[in-house]
């Protein structure tokens, strides 16, 4: 069958979908990659099995397919499969899109009414010996770290009662547990939010509810080693705009941002809602932190933060009229005084516009000194299509978050760079790799780049070769080989 996509960016270039589940063994290495670099970079890629049947569709309807480039040294193997939803098994069986616009299933065929909607294409999570692919808007899918075979939906052995699962967690690298949450928990565009915690073998230990100000894109939050913050922008979904075969989300300008702060170990009950400018929009905070300053008790939350929201098909929605290339988004520090939370936060730019912000594991929820993010900057080329907002990203950033000071490695107007993964490093004071997927627009081909993590200014010191196109990916994750093997033998 020769699929027809729409002429849009979100179908057009590199965001053409492939639909190929394929692996490759030994592909061609430039350069050396480390030998201490063993283990699974796992992607999360949206790649639509079906041309939508709507009007207009967007790049992160997708249906999820999950990528591993496995890593032994100087040897690189590659495999990619699709997620088997629960929507991508009933599409395929009638070899054709039933499900309507993103989401919102009032505009699905009546054939799968009730069927689970999520498409798993967002996050892939390592946590507990098991692998997750996650779209926050549905539960989370287990997939078979080896196999890449879906395992099936994961709600904790039953345990889980939010009906989402966020795709972005923090891992507390001391103890190991998980802290995540689902919004629109209790159903579609309600305000419940979930807050949870998995300890470090995977048990869900807590699962508290509460209400958010207003129905939320809620993508992302922070822990620190004594708080939990949940930022609350104002994208808000409305249920009767759904049941009219609207858009889920509308920004609204005139609405405030707000962050509920609570002990991260606290009662739902304890949360303090600080109340914040309106009509901001934030996908990803980098970390946040405590600390005492002069007799203060300080958290700290880093993120990069717009003006409006960066999703063209939310900005249109929405009225909102700008190009992805003129919206900016500082990396910004927002300081709250647990003293006295009534005066709002302090706000100070920390780095450059720019996005998909990832610090080592091991500096998760505390102080920490050093970031990586990509960007797009307008001096090296027009925007190019690639990825969910239209306009590639053509530059990476280390930044030091204390000194105020980035470097960065320019990759020319005819490249584009997905997000970054950390690799640790086993050599003392060594700041470890990264790993990412570079497209190249005018060959249409990708490759997979390893960077010291401490000098990104030198340039690829690996480029792995790829037989095909990769679609781009979302967000990604890294698994030691140990990690792997210890799942293996525990038969995880
Ligand atoms: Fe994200």
């Amino acid at each position: 069958m020769i699929k027809k996509w729409p002429n849009s960016f979100d179908f057009q270039g590199f965001n053409e979908p492939i639909g190929v589940e394929w692996c490759d063994y030994n592909l061609d290495v430039e350069g050396n990659i480390p030998d201490e670099i063993q283990g699974a970079f796992f992607r999360a890629v949206p790649d639509p099995g079906f041309p939508p049947f709507i009007d207009k569709d967007t790049y992160i309807s997708g249906d999820g397919m999950i990528g591993r480039f496995l890593i032994h040294g100087n040897r690189v193997d590659f495999a990619i499969r699709y997620i088997e939803t629960d929507r991508y098994l009933a599409e395929k069986k009638e070899n054709k899109a039933l499900f309507g616009a993103y989401r919102n299933p009032y505009t699905d065929d009546p054939s799968v009414r009730g069927v689970e909607r999520t498409v798993a294409n967002t996050t892939p999570i390592w946590h507990g010996g098991r692998l997750f692919l996650t779209k926050e808007d549905g539960p989370a899918y287990e997939v078979d770290p080896i196999t890449l075979d879906t395992i099936g939906k994961w709600d904790y052995h039953g345990a889980l009662k939010s009906q989402t699962m966020t795709a972005h967690v923090r891992i507390d690298p001391d103890s190991g547990e998980m802290f995540f949450f689902g919004y629109e928990a209790g159903g579609l565009a309600t305000r419940d939010v979930a807050y949870c915690i998995a300890d470090k073998d995977g048990k869900l230990i807590s699962e508290q509810w509460f209400q958010a100000p207003y129905c939320a894109m809620l993508h992302d939050f922070v822990v620190t080693e004594n708080y939990v913050l949940f930022p609350i922008f104002p994208t808000i979904a409305d249920l009767d705009r759904i049941k009219a075969g609207g858009a889920h989300w509308v920004h609204h300008p005139d609405e405030p941002t707000w962050v509920g702060i609570m002990p991260r170990y606290g009662k739902v009950e304890e949360m303090k809602w600080v109340k914040g400018p309106n009509g901001l929009s934030a996908y990803h905070m980098m970390n946040g932190f405590d600390e005492k300053a002069s007799g203060s008790s300080l958290v700290h939350m880093d993120l990069n933060v717009m003006e409006t929201n960066i999703f063209p098909f939310i900005r249109e929605a929405s009225g909102v009229d700008a190009s992805p290339a003129e919206l900016r988004a500082s990396l910004c520090r927002w300081t709250f005084d647990m003293d006295d939370l009534d005066k709002g936060w302090t706000e100070t730019i920390i780095g450059p516009p720019g996005d998909m912000s990832r610090t080592a594991a091991t500096d998760q929820c505390r102080p920490y000194e050093i970031g990586y993010y990509a960007c797009y900057d307008p001096q090296i080329g027009p925007p190019v299509i690639h990825s969910v907002v239209g306009a590639g990203f053509n530059t990476l950033l280390r930044i030091h978050v204390g000194k105020g000071k980035h470097e960065a490695l320019p990759l020319g107007p005819d490249r584009s760079i997905n997000e970054p993964i950390h690799i640790p490093s086993r050599q003392e004071g060594h700041e470890g790799w990264l790993a990412a997927v570079v497209d190249t627009h005018s060959t249409m081909s990708s490759e997979l780049w390893f960077l010291e993590a401490g000098n990104i200014g030198k340039g690829a010191i690996a480029r792995v070769k790829l037989p095909f196109r990769l679609r781009p990916q979302i967000h990604g994750w890294w698994v030691p080989q140990e990690e792997l093997d210890r799942a293996a033998v525990l038969g995880g």
